[in-house]
């Protein structure tokens, strides 16, 4: 389970554990709560009448409008002159590199490849999905190596990665 925003210092991954150690109470108050991490991992738990949380950055405001649904739209992984012109802190926030806001995600040598591999995962339409995984398959032929492909292939575990790499052992240029 990854608990949170994607946030550097994230306590993702010892979110359970924090929630397993402390007692049940009335309130978790969650202070320095960056990501929220350890907030969302409060709230799943059932053990907190109330959780607050508290950064002097607006990530728990972020965290509260993902939890009401409000950034349905972001699933769609913008490409590097999109990020740029952009203001939107959630769009920096999801794809900046290290979540630091200010540098995009992907390298120049690897963005379009990562794009399409992120796009055939998710964008809103199978018939986009089915685009975006040919376009993924054509450039890797064209120009990707295989430390590329492996690397993109880290992205695919935990969602329906296993299967969509499962199918691009067919694709031309691929020979792992
Ligand atoms: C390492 S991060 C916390 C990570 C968080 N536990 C998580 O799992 O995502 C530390 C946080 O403390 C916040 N912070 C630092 N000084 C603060 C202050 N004076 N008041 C509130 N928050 C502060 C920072 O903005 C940063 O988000």
């Amino acid at each position: 389970m990854s608990y949170g925003l994607p946030y550097q210092g994230s306590k993702s991954a010892i979110a359970d554990w924090v929630i397993g150690v402390l007692p049940a109470s009335h309130t978790l108050v969650d202070l320095f709560a960056g990501g929220c991490a350890v907030t969302h991992a409060a709230l799943a738990s059932g053990k907190f009448d109330h959780v607050m949380a508290n950064d002097l950055t607006a990530a728990p405001r972020v965290f509260l409008a993902a939890t009401e649904g409000d950034f349905e739209g972001y699933a769609t992984v913008p490409n590097r002159g999109e990020f740029f012109d952009s203001d939107d802190i959630v769009m920096r926030l999801l794809y900046s590199f290290g979540n630091d806001k200010s540098t995009y995600l992907w390298s120049a040598e690897t963005e379009e490849l990562k794009i399409a591999a992120s796009r055939m995962l998710s964008a809103p339409s199978m018939h986009e999905r089915r685009m975006y995984f040919k376009e993924f398959c054509d450039r890797l032929a064209r120009g990707g190596g295989l430390s590329i492909a492996w690397s993109t292939s880290k992205a695919f575990k935990g969602s329906n990665g296993c299967r969509a790499w499962s199918a691009l052992r067919g694709c031309r240029g691929l020979t792992a």
